[in-house]
């Protein structure tokens, strides 16, 4: 348990100093592409009118903003984040889009989620529960604060399938990602951090039985750029 607060607060440090070039990495590192799997993974949430939803580990609140860019009237989206540096320039980009009616902002930790049972039509959760101290108790925490029926989605990291692109795509990702990451973000090790928990994280079909096992059904697993990211969904169980 202690370990576990430990490794929460190391990793909460890390995403607050790297918050200032956050977005501009994202867009750097993954060729802009960053862009286009948010839209997807909200395309696989879709939203409609009036309905809530929480984009869990929202960091600079790029899903929240791509949720409330849909054309559904009257919806409400909370992004959670337990780093303060990354909310503070989520709020700066919401109040910049005028999506301040749509869009709140909470800080709080998603082991531990403020918020009642079933209070969320869906959720998604972007390259954040991989960070999680227990992903298992983050994933009984999405099951708890969604409504039955309602939509979970995650969109991770996961490793292409051996090949040539593949080999390259490891080639970049350990040696190249970590080197730029570094240069840029002057943080000395949060992008070396990326590519172990990538290799820790469960296989995108261990993770989609886990889902299972948490009380999720009608999974769908989407992997996309030849396997780099994966697409995760799921509907809590009524
Ligand atoms: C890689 S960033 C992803 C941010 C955003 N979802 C995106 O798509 O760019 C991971 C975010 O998860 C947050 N995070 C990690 N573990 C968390 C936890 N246990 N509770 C709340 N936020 C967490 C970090 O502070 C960081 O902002």
């Amino acid at each position: 348990m202690e370990k576990s607060a430990e490794f929460s607060r190391q990793i909460q440090t890390m995403f607050g100093l790297v918050a200032p070039r956050y977005d501009f990495l994202n867009r750097l590192l993954s060729l802009g592409l960053d862009r286009h799997w948010r839209k997807v993974s909200v395309d696989f949430l879709a939203p409609s009118d009036g309905e809530r939803f929480l984009d869990l580990a929202t960091g600079t609140g790029d899903v929240a903003l791509e949720i409330a860019s849909r054309p559904a009237k009257g919806m409400h989206v909370c992004g959670l984040d337990f780093s303060l540096p990354m909310l503070l320039r989520a709020r700066k980009k919401i109040r910049a889009s005028q999506r301040n009616e749509t869009i709140f902002l909470q800080a709080g930790s998603g082991e531990d989620l403020p918020f009642p049972d079933n209070s969320f039509d869906g959720l998604i959760c972007a390259f954040g529960i991989r960070n999680f101290a227990d992903v298992p108790r983050g994933l009984d925490e999405i099951r708890r604060v969604l409504k039955p029926g309602g939509r979970a989605v995650i969109l991770e990291f996961s490793m292409p399938r051996r090949g040539p692109l593949g080999n390259v795509y490891r080639w970049y990702f350990d040696c190249v990602l970590p080197r730029v990451g570094r240069w840029v973000s002057g943080h000395p090790d949060a992008y070396q951090y990326l590519p172990r928990s990538v290799a820790a994280f469960p296989s995108r079909e261990e993770f989609g039985e886990a889902m299972g096992r948490k009380g999720f059904s009608s999974i769908r697993l989407k992997a996309m750029t030849l396997g780099v990211v994966t697409i995760f969904l799921g509907i809590k169980e009524v």
